[in-house]
This record gives C-alpha cells, sequence and structure tokens, in this order.
C-alpha cells in the first residue's frame, strides 16, 4: 500500500538576490513499511525533504500525500494534529523540551492528545537505549547522545506510522548506534512502520530496504535493495 508521495515537490530560498533550489522536482512514492535511506552531500537537500514530509515547512510548489491525504495544504493546526498522531521526528538537533524530564520529553506527543502510554512498550524502549536509569534527568544534564536517545524515544513511543530521522545516529558510539538500529527495527517491524532516516552512516544501509541518493535538490538515485 502506498503511504506516502510527492508530485513535482520543489522548494526554493532567496537568499538576497538569488534564487536557491533546495529541492527541485521531487516525485517519490513510498510503500508502507519501507526502510529507506536518504544520503547526499551536505546542502543536498535530505532535511528539506524530511521537512517538508513532516509538515514542518511547505512546498514552494508541488504535492505532498499521505495515506491519499493531501497534507501540505493543510491548516497550521490540522498541521500541527498530523504531526503530532501520524509522524515521528527526529530533528537533526534534538529539539527536547529543556523543562521537562527525560520520561515527560518521551510522553509529551500521548499526554498532550489525552492517549494512554504504551508502557511496556515505553519500557523496552528505554533498555535499548540504555536511558532506564535518567528518567528524571532534564536534557541540560545529558550528553548530546543521550539527548539523541531520548528524541528516538519521543518519535517512535507513539507508534506513528511514518518516522522520519534527521541524522539519528550522528551523535552515538558504535554500541548505542547498533542499539538505536536494532530499535528503528524492531519497530519498523512490530508496526509496519514506514522510516525514513537521513544519515551519513554507510552501514546502517544494511538496516534499509532503500535508499535515495541525493545531490543539488534531487534524488539521483533509487536503489531497492531487497
Ligand atoms: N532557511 C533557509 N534559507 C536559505 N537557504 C536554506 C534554508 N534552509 C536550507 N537552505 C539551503 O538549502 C539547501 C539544502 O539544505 P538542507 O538543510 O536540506 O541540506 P542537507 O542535505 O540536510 O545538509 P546537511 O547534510 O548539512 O544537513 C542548502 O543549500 C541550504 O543552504
Ligand atoms: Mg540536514
Amino acid at each position: 500500500m502506498e503511504i506516502l508521495k510527492t508530485v513535482n515537490l520543489t522548494k526554493t530560498y532567496i537568499d538576497g538576490r538569488e534564487k536557491k533550489i533546495a529541492l527541485d522536482n521531487i516525485n517519490i512514492n513510498v510503500e508502507r513499511g519501507d526502510f529507506i535511506g536518504i544520503f547526499g552531500p551536505s546542502g543536498s537537500g535530505k532535511s528539506t525533504l524530511l521537512n517538508l514530509l513532516g509538515g514542518l515547512d511547505r512546498p514552494t510548489a508541488g504535492e505532498v500525500y499521505i495515506e491519499g491525504q493531501r497534507t501540505d495544504i493543510l491548516s497550521q493546526s490540522d498541521l500541527a494534529l498530523y504531526r503530532r498522531r501520524r509522524v515521528g521526528i527526529v530533528y537533526q538537533f534534538y529539539n527536547l523540551i529543556s523543562n521537562l524530564n527525560v520520561e515527560q520529553n518521551i510522553k509529551l506527543p500521548l499526554l498532550m492528545d489525552g492517549r494512554d502510554v504504551d508502557l511496556d512498550f515505553y519500557k523496552k524502549i528505554m533498555e535499548l537505549i540504555s536511558m532506564e536509569d535518567r528518567e528524571k534527568s532534564f536534557p541540560e544534564e545529558l550528553s548530546g547522545g543521550e539527548q539523541q536517545r531520548v528524541a528516538i524515544a519521543r518519535a517512535l513511543v507513539n507508534k506513528p506510522s511514518i518516522v522520519l530521522l534527521d541524522e539519528p545516529t550522528g551523535n552515538l558510539d558504535r554500541k548505542n548506534r547498533d542499539k538505536v538500529l536494532e530499535l528503528l527495527k524492531f519497530s519498523n517491524q512490530a508496526f509496519k512502520q514506514t522510516m525514513l532516516i537521513v544519515s551519513h552512516d554507510e552501514d546502517l544501509v544494511n538496516a534499509t530496504n532503500r535508499v535515495f541518493h541525493m545531490e543539488d535538490g534531487k534524488i539521483i538515485r533509487d536503489v531497492v535493495l531487497k
């Protein structure tokens, strides 16, 4: 089943007098359960693509469809609901809320919706990211890698149908990186989630089933691995 589609998705920025094309007519079709790696040099448009898919920003031209529904023209409040209920997002810079502790940060998307937290899944996540003893810590008391793992937990805990991750393993040592990959694979398979992961980590290719290679705002290669 097709879960995500873009039609001629384009984003341009005006920088002084120059027009900068950050995304150039992107057409993608993504199936439910796809685990997609997005690779490409700095500035090639990876974060811009994720931001448009996640409804954090609007395209200059083109369309985004999630489960058949056009999302790029939703009102601000409908977009906020869409983000909270249907997508899990891990930002390139983690965006934790500084006056909430680890547990509150992770559970926030569910609590805002008055929905129950699956406590078994929450515990499993905390163990896999080795943060079970840090629930009461605040973001400023955590290392970069720890904050990154909390941001990943927050994106997964409400079992969204689409998970967008921007460099989720950039700050992790090998052991934690392997654990995060294990968690992502588990969540992808257990809940048939669609995942798109921006990364510079070549080993991550082994976990994916499709790879987009980006350059100059375009997807120059789309490789289906298995
Ligand atoms: N708000 C903005 N205003 C102007 N130009 C922008 C803005 N955001 C992004 N760009 C430009 O758009 C292009 C794509 O940026 P983007 O952040 O998507 O790259 P990226 O592939 O994620 O790079 P990195 O690997 O460094 O994170 C870059 O040339 C960038 O300078
Ligand atoms: Mg980026």
